[in-house]
């Protein structure tokens, strides 16, 4: 088999992957392979028990350190674990080739719709690295950690005027635990009214986390249909209010990457009917510095500040996810919070010390007060790119996403196209390929292209869904790039080229069974 990728460049050794399962041969010739079952600079890695061994070790110990302290003898090992040892060479050289089979932002766009996989600016990396930030000890004396506490401070002020609602809860650590805190605000608020409401109503092309939020607070989910035009059906939702709502939770901008520009009359229909809205705000990236969801009568929003105000993620983590809170929720907000007293210094409230803005605070949603080294990368993006620079990076994420949308919209359907510009993501279907070619194909093909593929299957609300969310840190010409390589495979699986069923061809492991890595993960080693 033959490809030339759109990029241009064609491969000599034909189909080649570390995993044998694919019809490794040069073309035209025999199966080619390798002595050392490399491939040029595609290594081939083992695990790491198999290549270490019990009696290596990649430091010298001196047998005096190994001698209990008194009275820990007790706590001796019988016997030798059974872990891998390896010279320092070669732990080096273990985990840097692993590191090169992997793909990441420093290496290419990440088109991942939903993700908002942008650039982190190395600025960020060197402030959360200064060592007041990056030692400070969550049970250090308040006197001592005033700097870190300002930062704290300084983007609680930041996140409040950026969406013009009353407060912020700062400690929940990622953009799903800042919803549950947000519906534990509603339940404390609605307790605090001696109301028992237990429905939570969901869009159906709601993310994921939602539904599944509600229901781990304990909540029932109700769905609320879309529109033709990728919308919340607003006459839909407005049926289901009542008695027993305690609340909506919808993304804006929303999965299909269009704005709810009917979210204002949603909420004023909510709170008309006691309830509370809550916005996902995952994807605030696209209107920070346009538009204020407090303005719009949101009550709690979290804010994934690992993707609207750069900060690294992916692969688990770290993240952070303040929640915003209107007026009516704001007291019910967790513990703790950072404030300053009459003498200039920074306190945390805590339970002992709650006061009457707190009094009702439902409790704690971790043991300290969130993470300061995502705190820090987010103070610096926001300072370095002040107000009008944070305007900026809406109108380019938006701009960047439009662009790959009009650029691919003949040779891939859109489905909400006509509904007119997008907001940070394309939306793409696969109505139209070839009989047989799906989706997973043409994301699979990105990859022999030199692309991480993007977010397929979802939003649900679309058939054969595919979501690419180019952020605003991609240049013209990189964009240019991607989308030459998605209009070729585009053209490809219309084409019927059965080639991509069998993508990735160029990546250190052939197509793998999804559903089988999911289901059933092999995650310890059974040597
Ligand atoms: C729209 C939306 N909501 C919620 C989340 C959940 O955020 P996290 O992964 O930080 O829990 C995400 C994640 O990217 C998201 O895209």
């Amino acid at each position: 088999m033959s490809t030339v990728n759109a990029a241009g460049w064609k491969p000599t050794m034909g189909d080649v992957g570390g995993d044998a399962g694919g019809e490794a041969g040069a073309e035209g010739g025999a199966p080619l392979k390798t002595a050392s079952g490399d491939y040029g600079l595609m290594l081939e890695e083992a695990l790491i028990f198999e290549l270490g061994a019990k009696d290596k070790c990649g430091v010298d110990f001196d047998e005096a350190d190994r001698a209990p302290a008194a009275g820990l003898s007790k706590f001796l090992r019988k016997s030798v674990p059974d872990l891998p040892g390896l010279t320092e060479p070669e732990a080096v050289r273990h985990y840097t080739r692993l590191s090169r089979q992997n793909y990441a932002i420093d290496l290419g766009p990440f088109p991942l719709g939903s993700c908002t996989m942008k650039h982190n600016p190395r600025l960020n990396e060197s402030m959360a690295r200064l060592p007041g930030f990056a030692d400070v000890h969550p049970m250090q004396p308040q006197t001592t950690v005033q700097g870190a506490l300002e930062v704290i401070e300084q983007l609680a002020n930041w996140l409040i005027t950026l969406t013009g609602m009353a407060s912020v809860a700062m400690s929940p650590k990622a953009g799903a635990h800042g919803e549950l805190c947000g519906l534990l605000c509603i339940r404390a608020a609605l307790d605090a009214r001696g109301e028992t409401r237990d429905v939570v109503l969901v869009p159906e092309s709601a993310h994921g986390t939602n539904p599944a939020t509600a229901a781990f607070a304990g909540f029932k989910v109700q769905s609320i249909p879309a529109t033709p035009d990728g919308r919340v059906d607003v006459a839909a939702l407005k049926e289901k209010l009542g008695p027993n709502v305690a609340g909506v939770m919808i993304t804006n901008p929303n999965t299909c990457g269009l704005f709810e520009s009917e979210l204002k009359t949603i909420a004023d229909a909510v709170h008309a009917a006691g309830g509370y809205v809550y916005c996902d705000g995952a994807n605030f990236n696209a209107i920070v510095g346009k538009v204020r969801p407090g303005d719009l009568g949101v009550d709690a929003m979290h804010i994934n500040l690992h993707k609207t105000f750069s900060t690294p993620h992916g692969g688990g983590g770290p993240g952070a996810g303040p929640v915003v809170l209107s007026q009516a929720l704001a007291p019910f907000a967790p513990l703790p919070f950072v404030t300053r007293g009459a003498d200039g210094m920074i306190h945390l409230v805590e339970e002992e010390n709650r006061g009457e803005g707190h009094s009702q605070a439902f409790g704690r949603m971790v043991a300290f007060h969130g993470q300061m080294g995502m705190f820090t990368r987010a103070l610096t993006y926001i300072l370095s790119h002040g107000a009008d620079g944070l305007r900026q990076v809406a109108e380019d994420a938006v701009l960047n996403a439009n662009y790959v949308l009009r650029a691919c919209e003949d040779v891939l359907p859109a489905p909400f196209a006509q509904s007119g510009p997008c907001m940070h993501e394309a939306l793409f279907s696969d109505a139209g390929l070839a009989d047989g070619i799906s989706t997973l194909d043409i994301a699979k093909g990105l990859i022999d292209e030199g692309f991480h593929p993007m977010t397929v299957y979802f939003p649900l609300v679309v058939k054969g869904a595919m979501l690419v969310e180019p952020t605003e840190t991609e240049s013209k010409a990189g964009l240019d790039r991607f989308i030459g390589s998605l209009r070729s495979l585009a053209e490809r699986a219309k084409a019927g080229d059965q080639s991509l069923h069998s993508a990735p061809h160029f990546a250190p492991r052939r197509r793998l069974d999804e559903t089988q890595a999911a289901r059933k993960p092999v995650l310890v080693w059974q040597g």
